[in-house]
């Protein structure tokens, strides 16, 4: 096919240069705009990059430019949480998405004064809908299933957010209750985490991580 050589190459750029600024889609989408080349079947956007490599790039930013995001790139973000996996698909992940400054600065106040949250141009909330889970599961439903299917849709967010270029952050040292009250959330719906998303202002550090073998036990915990 026609498209099958670009993206190759763009493989090897992304291989290549791995501190360029944008993400591997952003790349791939300029790219292809650049050599009026019809935009490639939709399935092709997201394995330009190696899922491992992204998952190493992805940190966590706290400091953003004013830059908005553009519609198709939030519409990006959304698609990317509607995918996550759910406990019998129950899907019971809501977002609420934040643009203005005044909801923007009443999430810092909830958030223990995190200033960098009212930096970001949007910040997607990620909430669990706690009765879509519980009315097949019960008590597991709503205590565990839901919130795992929206940490799943949070870390979706942060991964797709870092291949299209843009900076995130997965907070959630804050008010329950106090966003509960900002957000207007229903009884049932529980704020999971607050995710800013912009372009970042500078490179950051990859924190250290434990090694494989302190972290992996065999047939039985404990056991090297
Ligand atoms: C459940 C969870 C809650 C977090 N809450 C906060 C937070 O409130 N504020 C913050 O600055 N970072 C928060 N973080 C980000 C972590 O500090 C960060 O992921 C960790 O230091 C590793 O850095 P990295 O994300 O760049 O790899 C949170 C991360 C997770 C997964």
């Amino acid at each position: 096919m026609s498209f099958t050589r670009p993206i190759i190459s763009l493989v090897a750029i992304s291989t290549k240069h791995s501190n360029i600024k944008g993400g591997s889609w952003k790349i791939a989408k300029d790219f292809f705009n650049n050599n009026s080349i019809d935009y490639p079947l939709a399935g092709f956007q997201g394995v330009i990059m190696s899922i491992l490599s992204l998952i190493q790039k992805r940190r966590s930013i706290r400091s953003f430019e004013p830059t908005s995001l553009q519609d198709d790139d939030i519409k990006t973000l959304l698609e990317a949480a509607r995918w996550a996996p759910s406990a019998g698909n129950k899907q019971p992940v809501e977002i609420v998405i934040v643009k203005s400054e005044s909801q923007k600065r009443k999430l810092v106040g909830a958030a223990l004064g995190q200033e960098f949250i009212a930096m970001a141009p949007t910040v997607l909330v990620v909430c669990a809908n706690l009765e879509r889970s519980s009315s097949r599961y019960g008590t597991r439903g709503s205590s565990l299933y839901a919130i795992q299917d929206a940490a799943a849709a949070t870390q979706n967010i942060l991964l797709t957010a870092t291949d299209l270029g843009l900076g995130s952050i997965w907070v959630g040292a804050f008010d329950e209750e106090k966003v509960t009250e900002v957000l207007k959330l229903p009884s049932g719906i529980r704020p999971l985490s607050i995710v800013p998303i912009g372009m970042s202002t500078k490179e950051s550090i990859a924190p250290p991580r434990r090694a494989i073998d302190e972290f992996t036990h065999n047939d039985y915990f404990g056991k090297s």
